[in-house]
């Protein structure tokens, strides 16, 4: 438990890192935050006009969440690896740096779920893929992908506690998105790479 207690403090720590602050930031694209949704994450990012920046933010971002499952399992175990990755997504939804206002953790809960079951990690990104192909809004593909990734999990691990933290996270995912849901009933959310904002 001493172990479990380490790696979720890693995790979280890890995962608080904004990476799309930092890489806006680095490359004099202003403050994200005052810029379209005022979101942290690569979606955001991409309203700069930057799609080197949204890019590196996407795989810092899910980076951070595979990095923090990947270690703890190499030198701890599964479930020090299930409890790092979800200390990182929640890390960067509300990282106390930011007052614990961070992002919405899309991009970290592929990165997490890629390195905790690759498979249900890769449904889960080509669940966001079509639907984004599709549709064209990001925040339906992360709502539709989060959605999904309990079933996809269960049925390609058969594993309960990865079931029940992908339905958590999902959880998270939905309430982080509340704005963007309120947006996409009134038909007012931007489209992806869209740079007008509501
Ligand atoms: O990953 C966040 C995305 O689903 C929505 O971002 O900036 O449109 O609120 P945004």
């Amino acid at each position: 438990t001493t172990a479990i207690l380490i790696w979720t403090g890693f995790g979280y720590l890890l995962g608080s890192i904004p990476f799309g602050i930092l890489i806006t930031r680095a490359m004099g694209l202003g403050d994200i935050r005052a810029i379209g949704s005022g979101n942290i994450g690569a979606t955001n990012v991409l309203r700069t006009g930057s799609k080197a920046a949204a890019l590196a933010t996407l795989l810092l971002d899910g980076g951070k969440g595979a990095a923090a499952v990947l270690l703890a399992r190499t030198i701890a175990g599964e479930q020090a690896a299930l409890a790092a990755g979800i200390a990182a997504f929640l890390g960067h939804c509300f990282p106390v740096w930011l007052g614990f206002r961070g992002g919405k953790g899309v991009a970290t809960f592929l990165g997490l779920m890629l390195a905790l079951a690759w498979p249900a990690g890769l449904l889960a990104c080509a669940t966001w893929a079509v639907t984004a192909a599709l549709f064209r809004f990001s925040s339906l593909a992360a709502l539709v992908a989060a959605g999904l990734s309990p079933p996809w999990a269960w049925a390609t691990t058969g594993r309960g506690d990865l079931t029940l933290a992908a339905a958590a996270l999902a959880l998270v995912v939905f309430w982080r998105h509340r704005g963007n849901i309120a947006r996409l009933r009134a038909g007012t959310e931007p489209r992806i790479g869209q740079r007008k904002d509501s």
